[in-house]
């Protein structure tokens, strides 16, 4: 992709968040060298983020990975401006928004973000269309306008018909999809998603990441979020950050992230993890087998192609199969057992 500015929707610079009443003291021990917990430990201020740079496409879904603690929630809240950055500086559409008044900060939150939330903070009085339009009427959109586009989006989200139940009858699933219908009514160029499948049975979780998957292909919104869980993240996540203590220790494609680990923290989260699903016979292919690749004598397969589509192949052939780029280059090999070691040792 040709990153510009222009495919930046947000873009974060420095940022750190300090909770506690010294930040100043906890900042000057951080630019001293001390860690997290030496801060922690010696001020009693807890470090959320730690010297956030990056930024996330215009219509990508960006998950934010992480242990409890890690500082997830934290950034999420940032770019909305629930909570305040210590310092540094956050832009949306390349302006900043650290600096805006109460006014052009409630425009934003209006327009630009939408938020769910892991619990579905349903109200129970109401019913599932004013559950939905109730951000709307706040913003003083008229009732009509308002349950006309409560009814979109409860549309999107598969609950057309539901419309005048309430939340206790409804299964969690649906009460999630009420949560994301009330963010979408309002179409927001940006939906920040904080664990919001998390507390979904597994099926359930899956059928709602994969109605994540079909909104943002359709609708071409930028999504960002969080998750602990590497099968949720490599199956929604274009790109994923992961964060460790504050930090953002690495960003990348699944792919990206697997192959080449900054460390053993991010290498951890693929532990039992089908690398078939995301590796290609490119990434293993070996230079060094010993063998010499004849064109016209032995079928090769595409560097592009996924581990999955090679296995047969592989596991039919008594000599390494070789492997070619897209001008038919060779790039190496792969035999039965070095396919098994990698697909045991990811
Ligand atoms: N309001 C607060 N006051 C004091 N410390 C806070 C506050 N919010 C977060 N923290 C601290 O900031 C750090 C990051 O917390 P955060 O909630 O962002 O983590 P998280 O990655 O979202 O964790 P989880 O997976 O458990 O939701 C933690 O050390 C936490 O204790
Ligand atoms: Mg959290």
């Amino acid at each position: 992709m040709n990153m510009n500015s222009v495919d930046e929707i947000i873009s974060v610079k420095n940022v750190f968040k300090v909770f506690g009443s010294q930040p100043e003291l906890a900042m000057k021990m951080l630019g001293e060298g001390a860690t997290k917990a030496e801060v922690f430990q010696k001020t009693g201020q807890a470090i959320g983020v730690f010297d956030a740079n990056f930024a996330v496409r215009r219509g990508e879904i960006f998950v934010i990975m992480g242990l409890s603690g890690s500082g997830k929630s934290t950034m999420v809240r940032l770019f909305n401006r629930l909570i305040e950055p210590t310092c540094g500086s956050i832009f949306l559409n390349g302006k900043e928004i650290t600096g805006l008044g109460d006014k052009d900060l409630l425009q934003v939150r209006r327009k630009d973000m939408g938020m769910v939330f892991q619990s579905f903070a349903l109200m129970p009085h109401m019913s599932v269309i004013d559950n939905v339009s109730f951000g709307l009427e706040i913003s003083g959109v008229g009732e009509k306008e308002r349950y006309c586009r409560a009814m979109g989006a409860l549309q999107q989200v598969g609950l057309s018909g539901q419309e005048y139940s309430y939340p206790h009858q409804l299964s969690g699933g649906m009460q999630q999809r009420v949560g994301l219908a009330r963010a979408l009514a309002n179409d927001p160029a940006i939906l920040l998603m904080d664990e919001a499948f998390s507390a979904l049975d597994p099926m359930i979780r899956s059928e709602m990441q994969g109605e994540l998957i079909k909104l943002q292909a359709e609708q071409n919104r930028t999504i960002i979020f969080i998750s602990h869980d590497i099968e949720e993240a490599v199956r929604i996540g274009h790109r994923i950050a992961i964060m460790e203590g504050g930090r953002v220790v690495q960003i990348g494609t699944p792919r990206e992230l697997l192959c080449n680990p900054v460390n053993n923290y991010v290498r951890d989260f693929f532990n039992g993890f089908d690398t078939s699903r995301i590796l290609k016979a490119g990434d293993i292919a070996q230079q060094d087998s010993g063998i010499t690749y004849e064109p016209g004598r032995q079928t090769p397969v595409k560097a592009e192609a996924s581990l999955r589509e090679i296995l047969h192949i592989v596991a039919a052939s008594a000599t390494p199969i070789p492997v070619v780029d897209e001008i038919g280059l060779y790039k190496g090999s792969i035999s039965q057992g070095h396919l098994l070691s990698c697909l045991n040792n990811h």
